[in-house]
């Protein structure tokens, strides 16, 4: 069967105002860009029109400029899940003009298969290849695109050839049954293969193809800063202790990172450590200080559900393709995000936070209680799992007016059941096995900025007691001050102050 050809704004006009869409894709790795940027267009001329066209945006995790920017600009957003990065859209979130549902990436694809977030009209699937019975080579990030092709009544393929077809074999996708039928999934060690290298479809479902020539739109991260490497120092140097006491037993654990300039830095710490042995992961995002780390074979193996790498470093990896297939895998994210996977394997997990409370509980995602970040992604799937689950973050933010270590979070994603290690520039704070009292002060005494200690200590001297000792009134009189006044600093416990 072929299929017919056509331009980005034919296969817009193809969905209709209301239509809830799923696109391939996991970061900007894999995601559509001329179809969503003709949807933006089309949105526009509608609304000069007078008419209505929004549609429900479903997704892997973040996207580009092309998807989550041009949508949200346009105004052409009904509703999002489960995770952005955008400014725009974070910025209409916030003001409360786009629906935005907050989802555990690993649950995405079975709350979609559940019926949860209505029908996937459309699928919208980047691809490197299309085989005539519908088989779908997908392109550097898979995301939940098995499920929303299977789901779609209808598929529009974006055939981007800046991808080559010869990568095929570098996924695995694999949907497991719906309860009551799930069984286990075989994974056993993260280069184990389960699935496919392809998608595949009914032929019938395949709408058409439109032909493209773009890159991944994945930006680059900053210099490591001396504060990222000192931060990336103190957890390689905890990991390579635990190594040596036996903590972590050999030949040594996946690990899992997130993404960002202090997750670059925290791998590219552990690369080099001397203490720490070759190891393999087993994360969402492979980014590029993974890439070298394959290429100097530190990283022996990586599973993942992208390549979130910057144009050069992916084109690396094209350039060398047939040594890399036997080095990395990409999974849908139910797979690479698994609760039962990662639990199985023993993952190290390390995520960032946002803010930490002195008794160990994480907010990830909402700035002072209210303004979205990005979203939990998925730092819940492997923090609740992990065997080893640590946070890390900067001491203060915003030039040193906000401690990140506070009284209480303004928002929890994380909760101090399952974080046990806290890692900042200062130092490492270990949780396990501790009553809320003892975390308060290890938090305190080796994560807190030294600017901050004598006030959190003080909150400890004014709390009422119990278990998890606090003082309602005065949980988040940090929040109040930073409100209030822009700097946390001059914050009192003093009811009169
Ligand atoms: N209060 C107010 N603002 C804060 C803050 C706090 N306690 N802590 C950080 N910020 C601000 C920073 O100042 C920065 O602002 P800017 O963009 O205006 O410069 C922004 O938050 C990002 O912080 P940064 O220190 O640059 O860290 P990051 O880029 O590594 O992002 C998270 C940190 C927590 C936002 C990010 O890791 C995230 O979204 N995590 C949730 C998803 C996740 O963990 N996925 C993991 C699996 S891949």
């Amino acid at each position: 069967m072929t299929f017919p050809l056509l331009t980005a704004a034919e296969a817009a006009s193809l969905i209709d105002n209301g239509q809830n869409v799923g696109f391939s894709g996991f970061t900007p790795a894999g995601a559509p860009k001329a179809i969503p940027l003709a949807l933006a267009e089309r949105a526009i001329a509608a609304h000069n029109a007078g008419q209505e066209f929004q549609i429900g945006v479903l997704t892997g995790a973040s996207t580009g400029p092309s998807l989550d920017g041009a949508l949200s600009k346009a105004m052409a957003m009904k509703f999002r899940t489960p995770y952005q990065t955008n400014s725009d859209l974070r910025d209409r979130i916030n003001a409360g003009k786009t629906r935005f549902f907050d989802l555990h990436l690993s649950v995405m694809p079975q709350v979609t298969r559940y019926g949860f977030l209505g029908p996937v009209d459309v699928a919208v699937v980047e691809a490197a290849d299309i085989t005539t019975g519908g088989g779908i080579v997908l392109t550097s990030g898979v995301g939940a695109a098995p499920t929303f092709c299977n789901m779609a009544d209808r598929v529009i393929v974006e055939l981007n050839r800046h991808h080559p077809a010869t990568i095929l074999g570098l996924h695995d996708i694999y949907e497991p049954a719906d309860p009551p039928h799930r069984k286990q999934i075989p994974i056993y060690k993260p280069s184990d293969r389960i699935g496919s290298p392809i998608i595949t479809i009914d032929p019938a479902k395949i709408m058409g193809v439109v032909e493209t020539d773009l890159e991944d739109e994945a930006r680059g991260f900053s210099e490591v800063s001396p504060l990222t490497e000192t931060l990336g120092y103190n957890v390689a140097e905890f990991l390579a202790a635990q190594f040596a006491d036996g903590m972590i037993p050999k030949p040594f654990l996946p690990i899992q990172s997130g993404v960002g300039d202090i997750a670059n830095s925290v791998l590219g710490a552990l690369g080099t450590h001397p203490g720490i042995p070759p190891f393999e992961m087993y994360t969402e995002v492979i980014q590029d200080s993974v890439v070298d780390l394959i290429e100097q074979e530190r990283v022996t193996f990586a599973s993942s559900c992208s390549f979130t790498v910057t144009p050069a470093v992916l084109k690396r990896v094209y350039d060398n393709l047939k040594w890399f297939r036997s080095r990395v895998l990409l999974r849908p994210q139910e797979i690479s995000n698994s609760p039962e996977v990662i639990r199985r394997l023993g993952i190290i997990s390390i995520n960032t936070a946002i803010e930490v409370d002195i008794f160990g509980n994480v907010n990830s995602t909402h700035v002072m209680g209210r303004k979205l970040m990005n979203g939990i992604g998925g730092s819940g799937d492997f923090t609740r799992n992990a065997y080893l689950s640590i946070f890390t973050c900067p001491s203060v933010a915003k030039g040193g007016k906000i401690s990140t270590i506070v009284p209480l979070v303004s928002h929890v994603d994380h909760s101090e059941h399952s974080v046990q290690i806290i890692a900042t520039e200062f130092g490492v704070a270990d949780l396990r096995g501790k009553s809320p009292f003892e975390r308060a002060n290890e938090i305190i005494d080796r994560c807190a900025h030294p600017e901050y200690r004598e006030l959190l200590r003080s909150y400890l001297t004014i709390v009422e007691g119990g278990h998890t000792p606090h003082t309602l009134s005065a949980a988040f009189r940090m929040h109040e001050q930073f409100q209030k006044t822009g700097d946390m600093h001059a914050c009192s416990w003093d009811t009169n102050g």
